[in-house]
């Protein structure tokens, strides 16, 4: 999978290596919605001091992590973890933090870790310089699509951001388990940065490719309001996280979801205007219940979504 060789976003700058860049972002979103980005604006200097405070944070003695735990339902906040075996089927061997960013009103900050003391500020400042990177390949993104480059921003309406802190420790059966089961994310665009390999993606025939870790780098994924809005011109990915059995693997994961009352719908200029939209209109919330109650029996989610057609997959 050629594509996901890092796109180098600098070229967006420069007049000569524009048209380049955009045709590579484009190819990566029209092949498998999944691809990554060096030299995309967020200084090297914050993205080490993110992953430091998560470090220091994992590496806290249990009970003082269990201050902030969540709920045990989907898109909780606060601190988990999920470290199952099970010989039958694959299960989660994960613990993480997760936290909302935005809306402002809906950072609830006693599920904000205060160790290390400059957690708070440091991801404040990371996820608002990860808002813009978002805003910036959301309008690379329109415009690939022959749409005015707010369109897919205004069709997410007001962002909601969380953000995930990834860990994986060493698993004593690497190979019967996963860290993160096979999923695709449910909001508009995630920007992942990895420590380490284990990020797979779901690649032609059934195999899983690796996201090789580039430094600096940051995984960009397409989620499923992103293929609705498109009309399946561009479909997000399934992906999954492996774990290995001799050290710890962690990432942090920036996701940006529309608000809940937003509603969803193929863009006009994306339907042909004899087949018809591929997916019904929707209000977010629909998702995420759907998402909650579970009841998409093995197949994409998004596809519940579908109008009958046959031209979805
Ligand atoms: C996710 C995700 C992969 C990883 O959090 O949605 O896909 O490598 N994470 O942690
Ligand atoms: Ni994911």
């Amino acid at each position: 999978m050629a594509t996901l060789k890092p796109i180098d976003l600098s070229g967006l700058n420069d007049e000569r290596l524009a048209p380049s860049v955009r045709a590579q972002i484009a190819e990566s979103c029209e092949k498998n919605g999944f691809f990554q980005v060096i030299n995309h604006g967020v200084p090297v200097e914050l993205t080490d001091r993110l992953r430091a405070v998560g470090r220091k944070f994992f590496d806290l003695p249990k009970d003082e992590k269990l201050v902030y735990a969540g709920k045990p339902v989907i898109g909780a906040e606060g601190y988990g973890s999920r470290m199952v075996l099970n010989d039958a089927e694959p299960k989660f061997w994960r613990e993480f933090v997760e936290l909302h960013t935005l809306p402002l009103s809906e950072r609830h900050y006693n599920y904000w870790p205060q160790q290390p003391a400059e957690f708070r500020e440091t991801v404040e400042e990371y996820t608002a310089a990860l808002l813009d990177l978002a805003h910036r390949l959301l309008a690379v993104i329109s415009e690939n699509l022959g749409l005015k480059p707010t369109y897919l921003k205004e069709a997410l309406g007001e962002a909601q951001q969380n953000i995930v802190f990834q860990c994986y420790p060493p698993c004593p059966e690497a190979g019967k388990t996963l860290g993160l089961p096979a999923h695709s994310d449910v909001g508009g665009i995630t920007i992942l940065m990895q420590e380490g390999d284990g990020l797979q993606v779901a690649a032609a025939s059934d195999t899983w490719e690796l996201v090789p870790n580039y430094p600096n780098a940051f995984v960009v994924n397409l989620a499923d309001q992103i293929e609705i809005i498109t009309n399946g011109r561009y479909k997000s990915a399934n992906h999954r996280a492996i774990v290995n059995s001799d050290r710890t693997r962690r990432s942090y994961v920036t996701f940006y979801h529309p608000a809940k009352d937003q509603k969803i719908f193929p863009a006009p200029e994306l339907v042909d205007a004899t087949a018809g939209p591929l997916y019904r209109e929707l209000f977010y919330l629909e998702y995420l219940q759907a998402l909650a109650a579970g009841r998409f029996g093995g197949k994409r989610l998004v596809q519940s979504f579908a109008i009958n057609n046959p031209l979805i997959s």
